[in-house]
């Protein structure tokens, strides 16, 4: 059996503040595999495709804006249970919230946009990595 994969993105605040070393370390501290990684500045077409589950949503277009407005890094990661492993890792949505230890609790806040910026994606079922990994890694 092949290992679990899964879609990791540094948001555009991880990559603007320096810290896609910081975020890939614990990701390899942790002991998932990196299999491939890309530095790409997103379409609004590939964001509104990523982010489909919360079409229509208020914070819907801030986020796809967001996201647009600078390089992110997206990564295929890999390993035993590595979707769970990694959303355990990245903490909760909401980086004020998220418990230290955690990628959001240590390195996010609230910069006055509540939880847009989080640093982190992470996928959350094998049915949406499957299908996240195929719209980054195409
Ligand atoms: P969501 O999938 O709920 O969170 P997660 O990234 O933890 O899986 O939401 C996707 C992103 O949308 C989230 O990382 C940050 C942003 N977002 C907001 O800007 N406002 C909100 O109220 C929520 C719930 C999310
Ligand atoms: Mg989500």
């Amino acid at each position: 059996m092949s290992a679990e994969e899964t879609l990791i993105l540094v948001k555009p605040d991880g990559v603007a503040r320096g810290l896609t070393g910081e975020i890939l370390r614990r990701i390899e501290a942790k002991g998932y595999t990196i299999n491939d990684l890309r530095m790409v500045t997103a379409s609004r077409e590939l964001l509104v495709a990523h982010y489909e589950e919360h079409e229509g949503k208020p914070f819907f277009e801030p986020l796809v804006e967001f996201m647009a407005s600078g390089p992110v890094v997206a990564v295929r990661a890999s390993g035993n249970r590595v979707i769970e492993g990694f959303r355990a890792l990245a903490g909760a949505t909401d980086p004020t919230a998220a418990a230290p230890g955690t990628i959001r609790g240590d390195l996010g806040r609230d910069w006055g946009l509540a939880v847009q910026q989080n640093l982190v994606h992470g996928s959350d079922s094998t049915l949406s990595a499957e299908r996240e990994l195929s719209l980054w890694f195409a």
